[in-house]
């Protein structure tokens, strides 16, 4: 089933990527969409289009705009995370350079924008609006991810808002717009927007879990790399509140550092993650937000088989390992 909107995806993908010059500005955006991922933006929105109103092939367009979106955003994250790997290839900054990743980024940013061109002029405001308010979010939350390492005090509420923010409003405008898409109006879609939040903090709780306790062999990504960042996850926060003195102030004292060789570094961080229960904490964390997402999928006023689907996905993607 999921296979069918990840499919109609990629052909209307293929379609789309921009064969224009110069190429050192458009293979590098090319490169970055054509590695694959596991496209759930996409796919949420094409599943609320066809739940909703059968409109699969008239979602195509705003698939592409909040994948492109993902995908930009990725390319300017991988430059402020310093990260080398993505999909289990390089990042484009390693593969070319950092000044190629900001402004392939930004024409990202702005073909996103031209997918919408496709829609009538009364969806096609609905549609900016909530993608406008959202990228502006993704933004804020960011920015406060960036701000954490440096900030004395982080709340678990304060991640909270800032995973919100740099990740579940992306999930909800996906799907939200897939819904206005199948026919519903903005206020009559909102049930969609709040799952998309639920399961968006659980996926956002679940990559920060894999991270650190992640297979490097099929995580894609660099592990450990957010301990390297000295990023203040609710694992990091979780341990500071489970752990005793010694655990706690061991914890900080690490994540003020940023050794040459992060080995070390990084089976410190885990261990105490470990010892003080902080890794089954986000465990029961990320079932509670799936089960709060599959609460959301209640009062969608689709067919309950159409409501299994988006269940059985929210499921699904609560175990993944990449
Ligand atoms: C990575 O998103 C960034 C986060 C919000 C965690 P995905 O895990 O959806 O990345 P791809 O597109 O599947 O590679
Ligand atoms: C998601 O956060 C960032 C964006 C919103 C772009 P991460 O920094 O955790 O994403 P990954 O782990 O690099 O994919
Ligand atoms: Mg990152
Ligand atoms: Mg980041
Ligand atoms: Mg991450």
């Amino acid at each position: 089933m999921i296979a069918t909107y990840q499919q109609a995806f990629l052909a209307y993908l293929e379609e789309n990527l921009h064969k224009k010059t110069p190429r050192t500005l458009y293979d590098p955006a090319n490169y970055i969409l054509g590695l694959g991922g596991k496209r759930i933006r996409p796919v949420l929105a094409l599943l609320a289009a066809d739940a909703v109103g059968n409109e699969i092939q008239k979602a195509l367009p705003a698939a592409l705009a909040v994948e492109v979106f993902h995908n930009f955003s990725l390319v300017h994250d991988d430059i402020m995370d310093e990260a080398p790997l993505r999909r289990g290839k390089p990042t484009v900054h390693e593969k070319w350079n950092t000044n190629t990743g900001i402004l392939s980024g930004d024409v990202m940013l702005v073909m996103a924008y031209e997918c919408l061109n496709n829609y009538p002029p009364a969806l096609f405001a609905e549609l900016t609006q909530l993608f406008s308010k959202t990228a502006r979010e993704v933004c804020e939350g960011q920015q406060y991810d960036m701000d954490f390492p440096t900030q004395e005090r982080v709340s678990q509420e304060e991640y909270l808002k800032m995973i919100r923010l740099k990740t579940a409003v992306l999930l909800g405008c996906s799907l939200q717009m897939g819904a206005m898409i199948g026919g519903l109006s903005c206020s009559e879609s909102e049930a969609f927007y709040a799952f998309g939040i639920q399961l968006g903090l659980a996926f956002q709780l679940q990559d920060d879990y894999l991270d650190a306790f992640g297979d490097s062999a099929t995580f894609g990504k660099q592990v450990g790399g957010d301990i390297i960042e000295n990023k203040k996850t609710l694992l990091y926060l979780l341990a500071l509140e489970k752990g005793d003195a010694e655990q706690r102030s061991t914890l900080e004292e690490l994540f003020t550092t940023t050794p040459e060789d992060s080995m070390e570094k990084i089976q410190k961080a885990k261990a105490i993650f470990r010892a003080t229960g902080a890794d089954s904490a986000i465990q029961a964390l990320i079932e509670t937000y799936t089960q709060n997402a599959l609460k959301e999928v209640q009062n969608f006023r689709v067919s309950s088989e159409k409501k299994a689907v988006f269940k059985a996905f929210a499921l699904q993607l609560m175990e993944r390992k990449l």
